[in-house]
């Protein structure tokens, strides 16, 4: 007989034990949600009531704190992460236009994940390069003053371009 548990079974009860962790904290719901995020990758549906068992919170309260951060996921993103700056500095740089030209080659809508899971297109609002503006991060790293050139050679260096 089979005694794997499950990789729901197994994100249930780690998201359990991150809830133990910091139920007790006073302004535990971010902390806790930054927990489950790192851990799991996003916050799944079923982190959302468990939450707010644990916090004494709605279902509608926890919701609307994951969709109002863009920081948090409901789905897992995929490989890389392409995040393109839309705060005002950015935009006044052609940040749209950088949107749009990731958009084409990426091969993948602002918003989402790629069909083959390679990379997720994000708009996020000041990644704090605004004196080097347009900014655009990919994972972990930001890049200053991203031209479309800059923009194509840093996706094909990841073999994310389409
Ligand atoms: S406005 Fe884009 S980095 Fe601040």
């Amino acid at each position: 007989m089979n005694t794997t548990p499950s990789p729901e079974k197994n994100d249930a009860a780690r998201i359990d034990a991150l809830i133990e962790a910091h139920r007790h904290r006073s302004g535990a719901l971010l902390p806790l949600l930054h927990a489950v995020q790192d851990a799991l990758g996003c916050i799944p549906a079923d982190a959302v009531p468990r939450i707010a068992t644990a916090l004494n919170l709605s279902r509608a309260e926890v919701h609307g704190v994951v969709s109002y951060y863009h920081h948090f996921r409901s789905e897992p993103a995929g490989r890389h992460v392409v995040q393109v700056c839309r705060a005002e500095a950015c935009q006044a740089c052609g940040a749209d236009e950088l949107l749009a030209q990731a958009e084409a080659l990426l091969g993948c809508k602002s918003h989402s994940t790629r069909g083959d899971g390679a990379v997720t297109l994000e708009p996020v609002y000041c990644l704090g390069l605004c004196a080097s503006s347009p900014a655009v991060q990919i994972d972990e790293k930001l890049h200053a003053r991203v031209t479309p050139a800059k923009l194509q050679r840093l996706a094909q260096a990841l073999e994310i371009a389409r």
